[in-house]
């Protein structure tokens, strides 16, 4: 199966960790820390929506793409019941481009972290690149290998794997820890938890780039 197909089967049995029904903390932190709001913001595997929504509450004209349609009707719901006007699109981030490119912000929680193959992830940096304005922003929020995983969580890249993609195109701003919130089953395999609320850690990566002058 590939990945395309395995994540549109996971929103049909409903096998969504990271749906955690709220927008990120990361991007909150990030976009109250920069004086980037009021741009066309874009968000990759947008999923159901809930940062996108966020985005949109906050001044941002947002574009929201993913590969299931079960998650884009779920979050065309959401933005009807929030009352804000998200432009939520169905669209493969590997193989096309949006016609509305040159954004200003572009954000994904775990989209380009799940891609193994180096050229995949090099193709999807290219493509932020591609459709982001001169000195454009692009946050991304991924899983580290550094993390010494007990259980369940989200794919795991080292800071090499990321730089290795991104840095033809952007010049990284900053590599934080971040938490991609990932939600680990009950025993009973109902309900759950963020895996990292026990002891309160960060272990994902937050990267933060902002796109070279003359580049994609
Ligand atoms: C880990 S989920 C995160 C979803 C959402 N960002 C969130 O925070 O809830 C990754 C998302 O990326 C989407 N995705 C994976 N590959 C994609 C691609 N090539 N183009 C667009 N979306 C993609 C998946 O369908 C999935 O919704």
């Amino acid at each position: 199966m590939t990945t395309k197909d395995r994540f549109i089967n996971r929103y049909k049995t409903g096998d969504t960790p990271w749906d955690t029904g709220k927008p990120d903390f990361n991007l909150i932190e990030t976009v109250n820390g920069h004086p980037i709001s009021g741009c066309r913001a874009l968000e990759v595997g947008c999923g159901t929506g809930d940062n996108s929504i966020w985005l949109a509450q906050n001044g941002f004209h947002v574009t929201g793409t993913d590969l299931s349609e079960i998650a884009l009707n779920k979050a065309r719901k959401k933005a009807t019941e929030a009352n804000v006007t998200c432009d939520f699109r169905l669209v493969d981030f590997l193989q096309s481009s949006i016609e509305t490119a040159h954004f200003g912000f572009i954000f994904d929680r775990g989209c380009f972290h799940s891609f193994n193959a180096e050229d995949d992830r090099e193709r999807f940096a290219n493509n932020v690149a591609n459709h982001l304005k001169d000195a454009g922003l692009w946050l991304t929020l991924a899983g580290n290998a550094d993390e010494d995983r007990k259980g369940p969580g989200p794919p795991q890249r080292s800071a090499r794997d990321i730089v290795l993609a991104v840095e033809p195109y952007f010049v990284s701003r900053s590599l934080g820890n971040g938490d991609v919130g990932f939600i680990v089953p009950g025993p009973d395999m109902t309900g759950g938890e963020n895996r990292n609320q026990e002891n309160n850690e960060f272990v994902d990566w937050s990267f933060y780039h902002a796109k070279w002058l003359n580049s994609g």
